[in-house]
C-alpha cells in the first residue's frame, strides 16, 4: 500500500482534509455554545426583568410576587430545572430560595450578568440582574438571581453543532469519491500503459504508444522508447557483426579445405598426409562452427524477415533425412520415419529445416553404430509435433534444459562439437510460436520433442 500512487495522492487529500474537520469542528463548538448560551442568557434576562418589575413598594416594604409566566418560559420540555432569588438593595431575601450562589458585581450598573455555576450538584447557567424600583421620591433596587439547569441549553448547542459538522462531513465524503473518480480517471492511462508493457512479448522492440498519457508521463514514454531504438539498434550491429564476422571466417575456411584436399591428393609421404589430414579436420570444424553461428544469428528475432511459409512436417522430414541418409549409412545407424498423420505448421521454411537437420544431426553423431534413430511427425490437436527420438546413450535429466544453452555441451560429450545445435532448434521454434524440450527414451536414448502451432 506504501507504494501504491493511487493510495498516496488519497493520503495526501484525505487526511489534511480530516484534520481540517476537527479543527472545524472544535470551532465550531465552541461557536454554536456560545450561540446557545447567548439564547439562554437573553431568556433568563427577559424572565428576571418580568420578576424584577413586579416589585412594589408599600409603606416602604418591598413586595414581589413571582409571575408563573415568568418561570413558564423554561419549561421547553427538556425537564430543566429553574431557581430564583429576589433580594433588595440592601441583600435581604425578598422570595426564592436563599442559598443560590451570588456574586459582587464589577459594575453594579451595569444591568445583567450571567455565568456558569454548579447549585446542588447540578451545573446551572446564572443570571444576576439589578433594576430599579421607580416610585414617588423613592430610590430602591431589588436583585433578582435567577438559574436554569442546561438541559434545553445542550439540547440547542447539540443541534447547531450537529447541523454544521453534518455538513461537513457530507462535504469530506463527496471530497473522497470525486476524488476517487479522479483518480481513476487520471491513472487510467498510466495503468494501461503499463499493461501494454506487460503484454509486450520477450522480443519485441516496438516504440510503446506514447499519444494516450498525460503531459507529465510522455517524458518517460519518450526516454523509455529512445532507450528501446538503442537498444533495437545495437542489436542489429551485433547481429551484422557476427553474421559478417562468420562469413568472412567462412570463404577462408573454405579455400583451405579444397586446397588441402587438393595436396593430399599430389603428395606421397604418410607423414605430410596425416598434418595435411589435421588441418583438414580442423577447417572442417571451424567450417561447422562458422555455419552454426551463421544459422543462430539469422535465427534469432528480428534478424530476418518474419515469413510464414505453409510447411509440410512430413515433406520436410523426407527432405532432410534424404540428405543424411549417406552419413547414416555410414555409420550404421537405422535412420527412419514416422509419419502417423501429416502436420502442417506456419514459418520460416529455411530455418525449420535447419531445426530438424541439427536434431538428426545430434542424434547421428551421439549415437553408436547399430542405434536406432526416428524421426516422429504427428498432429496433437491444436499442435504439430516433431520429435527425434533414438536409442543411444541418453542424457541425466540434470542435462535436459541446459543442452539448450549456448556453447553448452554436456560433460564427457566425445564427439566434436560446437553446443550452438540445439541453441539454434530452440531459437528456431520459439519464432514458429512452439517450445521444445528433452526427455528420457523409453529403454533408453533421447527424445527431443517441437511442438509448434498446427497450421
Ligand atoms: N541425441 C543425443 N544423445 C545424447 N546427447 C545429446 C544428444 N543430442 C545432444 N546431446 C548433448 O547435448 C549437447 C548439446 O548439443 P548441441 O547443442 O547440438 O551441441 P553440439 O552437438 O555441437 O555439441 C551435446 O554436446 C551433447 O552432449
Ligand atoms: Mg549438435
Amino acid at each position: 500500500m506504501r507504494h501504491s500512487l493511487r493510495a498516496q495522492l488519497l493520503g495526501w487529500v484525505l487526511v489534511p482534509l480530516l484534520l481540517l474537520a476537527a479543527l472545524n469542528a472544535t470551532a465550531s463548538w465552541i461557536s454554536a455554545r456560545a450561540a446557545a448560551d447567548l439564547v439562554t442568557d437573553r431568556t433568563l434576562a427577559a424572565s428576571a426583568r418580568s420578576i424584577a418589575e413586579q416589585a412594589t413598594v408599600e409603606d416602604d416594604l418591598i413586595q414581589v410576587v413571582v409571575p408563573p409566566a415568568a418561570l413558564e418560559m423554561f419549561d421547553t420540555g427538556s425537564g430543566d430545572f429553574v431557581y430564583y432569588a429576589v433580594m433588595d438593595g440592601a441583600g435581604r431575601l425578598l422570595a426564592g430560595t436563599a442559598d443560590l450562589p451570588r456574586w459582587s458585581k464589577i459594575d453594579p450598573s451595569s444591568g445583567s450578568a450571567a455565568k456558569e455555576v454548579v447549585y446542588r450538584d447540578r451545573p446551572l447557567r446564572l443570571l444576576m440582574l439589578d433594576h430599579p424600583i421607580a416610585g414617588p421620591g423613592l430610590r430602591a433596587s431589588v436583585t433578582v438571581v435567577l438559574g436554569t439547569t442546561l438541559n434545553s441549553r445542550n439540547a440547542l448547542l447539540l443541534h447547531l453543532w450537529a447541523i454544521g459538522f453534518g455538513q461537513q462531513l457530507a462535504l469530506i465524503v463527496a471530497a473522497g469519491l470525486f476524488m476517487l473518480l479522479g483518480l481513476r480517471r487520471g491513472l487510467a492511462p498510466l495503468l494501461r500503459l503499463r499493461d501494454a508493457v506487460l503484454a509486450r512479448s520477450s522480443t519485441s522492440l516496438e516504440p510503446l504508444e506514447a499519444g494516450a498519457v498525460q503531459a507529465e508521463l510522455q517524458p518517460l514514454v519518450a526516454a523509455l522508447n529512445r532507450q528501446i531504438e538503442r537498444v533495437q539498434r545495437q542489436l542489429a550491429a551485433q547481429h551484422r557483426f557476427v553474421t559478417n564476422a562468420a562469413h568472412q571466417l567462412r570463404t577462408p575456411l573454405t579455400l583451405l579445405n579444397v586446397q588441402a584436399t587438393y595436396a593430399r591428393r599430389q603428395l606421397g609421404t604418410a607423414e605430410q598426409d596425416a598434418a595435411l589430414a589435421a588441418i583438414q579436420a580442423s577447417t572442417q570444424q571451424m567450417s561447422r562452427l562458422s555455419g552454426q553461428l551463421l544459422t543462430l544469428s539469422r535465427a534469432e528475432p528480428g534478424s530476418r524477415r518474419a515469413r510464414s511459409d505453409l510447411v509440410d512436417l512430413g515433406t520436410m522430414a523426407r527432405r532432410v533425412l534424404d540428405d543424411v541418409a549417406e552419413g547414416a549409412l555410414a555409420k550404421g545407424i537405422d535412420l527412419g520415419l514416422d509419419e502417423a498423420m501429416s502436420a502442417t505448421v506456419r514459418g520460416d521454411a529455411t530455418m525449420l529445416a535447419e531445426l530438424l537437420v541439427n536434431l538428426v544431426d545430434n542424434a547421428l553423431r551421439y549415437c553408436p553404430k547399430g542405434s536406432t534413430v526416428t524421426v516422429v511427425v504427428r498432429r496433437d490437436g491444436e499442435t504439430a509435433l516433431c520429435s527425434v527420438q533414438d536409442n543411444g546413450p541418453g542424457l541425466p535429466p540434470s542435462e535436459w534444459e541446459r543442452i539448450f544453452e549456448r556453447f553448452y555441451r554436456a560433460p564427457d560429450t566425445q564427439a566434436e562439437g560446437s553446443g550452438l545445435g540445439l541453441a539454434i532448434v530452440r531459437e528456431v521454434a520459439t519464432a514458429a510460436g512452439g517450445t521444445v524440450l528433452a526427455r528420457r527414451m523409453e529403454g533408453g536414448g533421447l527424445v527431443v520433442e517441437v511442438r509448434l502451432p498446427a497450421a
